[in-house]
């Protein structure tokens, strides 16, 4: 078969590999506690402000949009993942199902995408952490708080520091990881829960007129519904992740589709509960351009007590998001390298478990674009990213009905046809509705991956050196 559709053979990716295996600790409490963990974050929490700027009230269709999106993502990914319950994810199905070199760009993406959320939520926790430190009146120097694009901004320094703090957790094992995140999802949600009871006494149905003041947007319109769409869709994704913690997981079958298909349906309720509350206490001029729209709206209730509480559990939970994206950052280059796609020297696993060497290397690389970069332009890489690999796994979904509709599947998605097809227009119109200078740093990261890919990738993979039968 020729190189770029060269496909590794399902059956072969079920049987053990050689090197060392990660543990099987998870269940699905784990996972669905990973998958809330790594949803709920700076989506809900500030990127909230940034889409009620672009659609005004209308961004509660927004927010439903990406939500009919990502359901139907976590739909193919619950079928996939259970079929092959190895730890990379999109990158490995497409690897399996579309070929080799669509599944190199599905990695090379979905490296933008956890390295760029890491990135986009230590600033999103900055804002909300300054805030919180600004209340308690031990304030930073504001050089040190916000990166350069701010004017007299150098660095922002608490983003890096929080990056600093969950690669160390990391490093110490996944299983007390896993645990310390279930907790620190309650206390994300409760505030979340908080923030609705404070907010929904001041509402105001005035503050839903007008509806719809950008209009609702099209491709390459970078105002509107749509726009906004494509940026709210950082909020949802993070089910992702779970399914990186396949191999890990005790009972595939079973705990991968609960983890994913229930987290996703419990965050998307949330959301819109969330966001509505929101817009009835305050007009949304008033949260747009704020870097803690949520703590912002209870301040401006005259609930200052409540909006310390609230951004304290922002700095402590936020984390939680951190964590999980990290954490799948090291699976997929774990995934690729022991594919032989990467230098397989990153593979290298610790004692205690953890791919070390890979998580130093990705947390030194996020901390840096932390420091210096704004939370909206991350986040529309980090969306880029993850519309290529929620394509390839609409993709996959599809191509694998039709091609091997027998292979007996644990978890089947509904109405395969039209959750594949809703995944993969929903990607291409996002993508479409992205900045275009998001669109093009896109095409170059890719463009530079597909140079890795033919001048090294396409020769040292274990498929090229018959290391492993095809599919
Ligand atoms: N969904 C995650 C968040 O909103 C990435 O922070």
């Amino acid at each position: 078969m020729a190189f770029w559709n060269r496909r590794r053979s399902i059956d072969a990716m079920l049987a053990p590999h050689d090197g060392p295996a990660l543990k099987k600790t998870l269940g699905w409490p784990h996972l669905m506690a990973l998958g809330v963990g790594a949803i709920v974050g700076t989506g809900i929490l500030t990127l909230i402000g940034v889409g009620a700027g672009l659609a005004g009230p209308a961004v509660l269709i927004s927010f439903a949009l990406a939500g009919l999106v990502c359901a139907c993502a976590a739909l193919a990914y619950a079928e996939l993942s259970t079929m092959m319950p190895a730890s990379g994810s999109a990158y490995t199905y497409s690897y399996a199902v579309l070929g080799e070199a669509i599944a190199w760009i599905v990695g090379w993406s979905l490296i933008l995408e956890y390295s760029l959320v890491v990135s986009a939520v230590a600033v999103g926790w900055s804002g909300y952490a300054v805030g919180f430190m600004n209340g308690l009146g031990w304030a930073l120097p504001e050089a040190l708080t916000v990166g350069p694009h701010v004017a007299g901004g150098i660095i922002n320094l608490p983003a890096v520091f929080i990056i600093a703090v969950v690669t160390g957790l990391l490093l110490l094992g996944t299983r007390e990881s896993a645990t310390l995140n279930a907790v620190l999802v309650l206390v994300k949600l409760t505030a979340l829960v908080l923030f609705v009871a404070l907010a929904l006494p001041a509402y105001d149905a005035a503050n839903f007129t007008p509806f719809m003041p950008n209009g609702f947007g099209a491709p390459f319109v970078q105002t509107g519904v749509m726009a906004a769409a494509a940026i709210i869709f950082f909020a949802f994704y993070g089910f992702d992740a779970i399914s990186t913690a396949a191999e890990e997981t005790k009972n595939p079958g079973r705990d991968l589709s609960i983890g994913i298909v229930g987290s996703m349906v419990v965050c998307t309720a949330l959301y819109l509960i969330v966001a509505a509350a929101a817009i009835g206490a305050r007009p949304v001029a008033s949260f747009a351009e704020s870097p803690e729209p949520l703590a912002l709206i209870l301040r401006d209730l005259g609930q200052g007590t409540a909006a310390q509480w609230l951004g304290a559990s922002a700095v402590i939970a936020l984390p939680t998001v951190l964590l999980a994206f990290l954490f799948g950052q090291s699976r997929i280059f774990l995934g690729m390298a022991r594919d032989g796609l990467l230098p397989r020297s990153l593979a290298k696993i610790s004692s205690r478990g953890v791919p070390a060497v890979v998580t130093v290397f990705t947390a030194i690389v996020v901390a840096v674009l932390a420091g210096i970069m704004r939370l909206d332009e991350l986040a529309s890489l980090a969306n880029a990213g993850t519309l290529a690999a929620f394509f390839a796994v609409g993709l996959s979904l599809v191509v694998l009905r039709v091609r091997d509709p027998n292979r007996p599947r644990v978890f089947r998605a509904p109405l395969w046809w039209l959750v594949g097809a809703i995944t993969m227009v929903g990607c291409v119109v996002f993508f479409l509705s992205l900045r275009t200078s998001t669109q093009l740093w896109f095409l170059a990261w890719n463009v530079v991956g597909l140079v890795v890919y033919l001048v090294w990738s396409s020769r040292n993979s274990r498929l090229a050196r018959g290391e492993e039968p095809e599919g």
